[in-house]
């Protein structure tokens, strides 16, 4: 018997190009207030955590998007943190997300999302130049850095420090909130504009 303890699955899935275009067309015709709070964003803009309160086809679809993928993923972190196969349904979950944008120059420094279980990035603008990984640096890609600190004292020539996603346009990706991610400073004629988001689980399950 073997048991994969402590390990952090990262999901990726893609939209359909029809959900892309309905979110990218709804924010760009509103107006998100920002929120001005101790984050994480410098070069850039972030919206309050209202997003998916708006009553929009585009917003509910995106959620039922969510909600989906999440399904999915839900085995995966649930034998993560508790080291059992799940044999329950997916719990209920509040959900909240905000608009990011970030101009050349921006970036997020390494962070958590504390009071969540599950986060998410959902693109909407991928300026080129970052898609195409120009400077070879993953400028303006997801880093995620490994939360196994000790299991650095010996590592491996091969070990696994920072893994980075690509910002691909209509692509989703969940992690844990525990997970530090940063997204490292870009130069782009266009901004990097995503939905970010939380959940977290309604019942105490998973404390048992
Ligand atoms: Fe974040």
């Amino acid at each position: 018997m073997i048991k994969n303890l402590y390990s952090s699955p990262i999901y990726t899935s893609n939209s359909s190009k029809e959900l892309l275009d309905e979110v990218r067309s709804f924010i760009s015709k509103i107006s998100i207030p920002s929120e001005i709070r101790a984050n994480s964003t410098k070069g850039g803009f972030q919206s309050d955590s209202k997003i998916f309160e708006y009553n929009d086809k585009s917003i509910i679809n995106l959620k039922r998007f969510i909600a989906t993928e999440v399904a999915k993923y839900w085995p995966h972190i649930y034998e993560a943190l508790t080291g059992q196969k799940s044999e329950s349904n997916v719990p209920a979950f509040d959900l909240w997300g905000w608009v990011t944008s970030l101009n050349a120059g921006g970036f997020n420094s390494p962070h958590i999302h504390p009071r969540s279980t599950i986060s998410g990035v959902f693109y909407l603008q991928t300026p080129f130049e970052i898609i195409k990984n120009v400077d070879n640096n993953f400028s303006g890609w997801i880093g995620s850095m490994d939360p196994r600190s000790n299991s650095q004292i010996w590592p491996l020539s091969s070990h696994l420090n920072y893994f980075f996603v690509p910002p691909v346009e209509g692509s989703l990706v969940l992690f844990p909130s525990y997970l530090q991610h940063f997204v490292p400073p870009f130069n782009a004629k266009d901004e990097r504009i995503a939905i970010a988001f939380n959940l977290r689980h309604k019942t105490t399950q998973l404390l048992k």
